[in-house]
């Protein structure tokens, strides 16, 4: 049952900025909206995108979602507008705060989306950092409650980079009760800040585990869950990542190891025979594509309640 909405006005930029409330509210509005239950109209307001890295899903799904509002979209490019050319953040963040209702930013230092939020007198998400993606992590999470009646019997098991997508499941899946495990080649471990907060969160501190062997990592698993080796920023890394993560690929040996109903998600974009073979993607296990279309309806959720 929705109750009043505390999250109008606050910024969101990482998964710890919402309760364990918040999270299964925001889930319940996006089903509604999916379903066409409700109908929230926003005219005149406008989100301001500023994008420091490419996206495909982030960027359409945050113009639909404000669209079916009645709102309006400006997409701030940075080479074409003057903030990669040395404006101060804080002065940027203090004229759109003036122009838009509400400003979503991806950008590469988490310092500097906090240096925004700090700034803007209006809400500030996060489209994803080298931190966090909570945005996603939201939109994962509604397409498991999809398949799964209770997240407390859900095993998800992350194989790959920890990295922001990675830290923001943990987190997610700690403030909703999920037994999350994270199997990534030794060195390439989550966020430590962040595993120290999602132990705090967790109340059986069994729900997280962090280990270097896949194949224990899916046992039983009902989720299996994979990114990119190197992300956005990382490029120059990849030729030596592409080693360090031989063994870390979700083919069907390691489907075989999970739950036999198990589903499969991924972030996208996917480089396939890298993170997850083709015929684990495109298999009838995969909910990658409902997974990308729930960006959508989680985004027009969120919108809504810190535009309330
Ligand atoms: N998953 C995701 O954030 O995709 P984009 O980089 O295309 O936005
Ligand atoms: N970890 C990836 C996610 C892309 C959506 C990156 O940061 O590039």
């Amino acid at each position: 049952m929705l109750k009043p909405n505390k999250l109008a006005n606050n910024n969101f930029l990482s998964s710890l900025d919402l309760s364990t409330y918040e999270v299964f509210h925001i889930l319940e509005l996006s089903n509604n909206f999916k379903n066409k239950k409700i109908n929230i109209e926003f005219n005149n307001k406008v989100l301001g995108l500023i994008f420091d890295k490419s996206s495909t899903r982030t960027r359409v799904s945050f113009q639909v979602a404000m669209t079916r509002l009645g709102g309006t979209t400006i997409d701030l490019n940075p080479t074409t507008s003057q903030i990669r050319r040395g404006e101060p953040i804080k002065d940027t963040a203090r004229v759109l705060s003036r122009y838009c209702d509400i400003i979503a930013i991806r950008t590469f230092d988490h310092s500097d989306l906090e240096e925004y939020a700090k700034w803007s007198t209006k809400p500030v998400i996060n489209a994803l950092t080298d931190l966090e993606h909570p945005c996603q992590a939201l939109a994962d999470f509604l397409t498991i409650q999809e398949e799964f009646l209770n997240f407390k019997d859900v095993i998800l098991t992350f194989v790959g980079d920890g990295n922001n997508v990675a830290n923001s499941l943990i987190l997610c899946g700690a403030l909703l009760g999920v037994e999350v495990r994270i199997a990534c080649p030794k060195g390439y471990e989550p966020n430590s800040l962040v595993i120290k907060k999602a132990y705090e969160i967790y109340k059986n501190k069994d729900l997280l585990k962090i280990t270097n062997d896949p194949i224990t990592a899916v046992q039983g698993a009902n989720v299996l869950y994979t990114d990119v080796w190197s992300s956005m920023g990382e490029e120059n890394q990849k030729e030596e990542k592409d080693k360090d993560f031989l063994g870390f690929t979700i083919d069907h040996k390691l489907v075989r190891n999970a739950d036999k109903d198990a589903i499969i998600l991924h972030c996208l974009p996917a480089y396939r025979e890298k993170e997850i073979t083709d015929e684990v993607f495109e298999s009838k296990r995969s909910r990658i594509f409902e997974q990308a279309e729930n960006r959508m309806h989680v985004q027009q959720a969120l919108l809504s309640c810190l535009l309330s």
